[in-house]
């Protein structure tokens, strides 16, 4: 069924190519999606699986057997006996003609392929050239994964080689954030309504703060993360997007190219962000983890502040903080309004000022702090917090939402060329930045180091393991 946003710009794909079929991504994220689409109706298609990992369709399949029993609760039977039967393979290497020779004649008559690259970046070269010499990219679209390079330079370089072969209309560049309930919510939150728009802007805005605290460390992947640093690994991409969708001028209509456009412009609008307004933190014991070396200084935690230097947004700070081994998973924004011109009751008014807070994992809320009066002679006031909507999880895995969105051609939820530049472009001057790495004992907020940058405001704002339990400013 084709997704109620498609914007009629392709045609749903005929046939779901996986390089790297034998990697963890299908492992863990791909294969759990594929089922659920499956069991929705929304994927019939073909499914090849490409690797060099010297195996056969047998193993393939088992693989996602396998897969399934840990990622799926409450297995549906049939659904899975039909992923498999989609299934084929080809076994072989990404530098020879003869594995992308295989692959288009595994494609049989598919004309519109969906092509994922879940593979090293370090690989794409290679491997559009050789789809290309195959014969294998006519009528294929491909995604990507993130990370869409390491810094301005190597993005643009990247997108250079897809450019070859590839339009832009045709590259589904993968920010899984994007493909989050809640962050969607976002954006259907502040368009849908009236009485937002009025107040959003630097008149009733005092602060923006964005927090993604994880409890996890690098879990293993350490030799991924020194690579990374939580600065390329989740600021640059997922609290930029979020970050767009928050700041961003109402959109002509709800097509993709539209919310695209508009939140290009607030990317381009940053101010290049400052060293001096960046703060570093790295948990002990991240240099014992394998795969980092003993004397790494590689964040593990980020506090960053951001301008934009637009009409809207001039002055209002953003910031934005990241960090693993925290001591909650959860990730928030709270938008902190300006106080009222006077103080009507006086020295009794409650201190906590209005916000709007929106909770995007792992539970959903939307929330607005204000003021009501305490039962009583005197004029007292008390705080409370309006819940607009509230949620327990996502009902459909980000993974599920885009993979189904590329399907179908659908490409709202996706980065584009000049997002991901403008993004780096603005990350770029803190990327190597020789700024202190400050330690922090894991199960805290980070260093406390970062508490500086939002000094002479209210601090941070600490999420809570559910809804309800925030520390609110002036709890602190
Ligand atoms: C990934 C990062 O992109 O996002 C991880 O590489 C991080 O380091 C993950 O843990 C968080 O995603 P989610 O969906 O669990 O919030």
């Amino acid at each position: 069924m084709a997704s109620p946003r498609l914007n009629g710009e392709h045609q749903p794909a005929d046939a779901l190519v996986l390089l790297g079929a034998t990697g963890d991504l299908c492992y863990k994220k791909i294969f759990p999606s594929l089922y659920q689409l499956v069991l929705r109706g929304r994927l019939s298609v073909p499914v090849i699986g490409v690797a060099k990992a010297g195996w056969n369709l047998d193993q393939l399949k088992a693989r996602v057997r396998d897969s399934l029993a840990k990622f799926v609760s409450d297995l549906d039977e049939a659904a899975a006996a039909k992923l498999v039967g989609l299934l084929s393979y080809v076994d072989g290497d990404y530098a020879e003609l003869a594995t992308f020779t295989q692959l288009r004649a595994s494609l049989g008559g598919a004309q519109r392929p969906l092509v994922y690259l879940a593979i090293p970046p370090s690989m794409f070269p290679v491997v559009v050239k050789q789809l290309h010499a195959a014969g294998a990219d006519a009528g294929a679209r491909v995604v990507v994964e993130k990370p869409f390079g390491r810094d301005l330079g190597s993005a643009h370089a990247l997108n250079q080689v897809l450019h070859e072969f590839f339009d832009e209309r045709d590259i589904f560049r993968i920010d899984h954030y994007l493909g989050k309930e809640p962050v969607q919510n976002l954006l259907f939150f502040r368009f849908a309504n009236a009485f937002l728009e009025p107040i959003w802007n630097r008149n009733y805005v005092a602060s923006v703060q964005i927090t993604m605290a994880e409890s996890i460390g690098v879990e293993g992947r350490g030799r991924f993360y020194e690579e990374a640093g939580c600065i390329r690994d989740v600021i640059q991409n997922h609290l930029l997007q979020v970050v767009g969708f928050l700041a961003m001028e109402p959109p002509l209509n709800g097509s993709g190219e539209a919310l695209r456009d508009e939140k290009v412009k607030v990317f381009r609008a940053l101010k290049p962000l400052d060293p001096q307004h960046l703060v570093r933190g790295q948990f002990n014991g991240y240099r014992k983890e394998p795969g980092v070396a003993p004397d790494s200084k590689v964040e593990t935690f980020a506090a960053v502040k951001l301008e934009i230097d637009s009409w809207r947004w001039s002055g209002v700070p953003f910031y934005l903080r990241a960090g693993k081994s925290l001591p909650v998973t959860s990730t928030e924004v709270v938008v902190e309004l300006r106080s009222p011109p006077t103080k009507v009751f006086g020295v009794n008014a409650p201190e906590q000022p209005n916000y709007l807070r929106f909770r995007v994992g792992p539970d959903v809320a939307i929330a607005i702090g204000a003021h009501v009066k305490l039962p009583g002679e005197a004029m007292r006031g008390r705080d409370i917090e309006l819940f607009v909507d509230q949620k327990q999880g996502d009902e459909m895995e980000p993974y599920e939402r885009l993979i189904g969105d590329a399907l179908a051609g659908e490409s709202t939820l996706f980065a584009r060329e000049d997002e991901v530049e403008a993004g780096w472009a603005a990350v770029d001057p803190i990327l190597n930045a020789d700024t202190p790495v400050y330690c922090y004992e894991p199960g805290t907020w980070g260093p406390k180091e970062a508490s500086t940058l939002v000094d002479g405001l209210r601090g941070w704002h600490d999420p809570g393991a559910d809804a309800h339990s925030w520390t609110r400013w002036i709890d602190k």
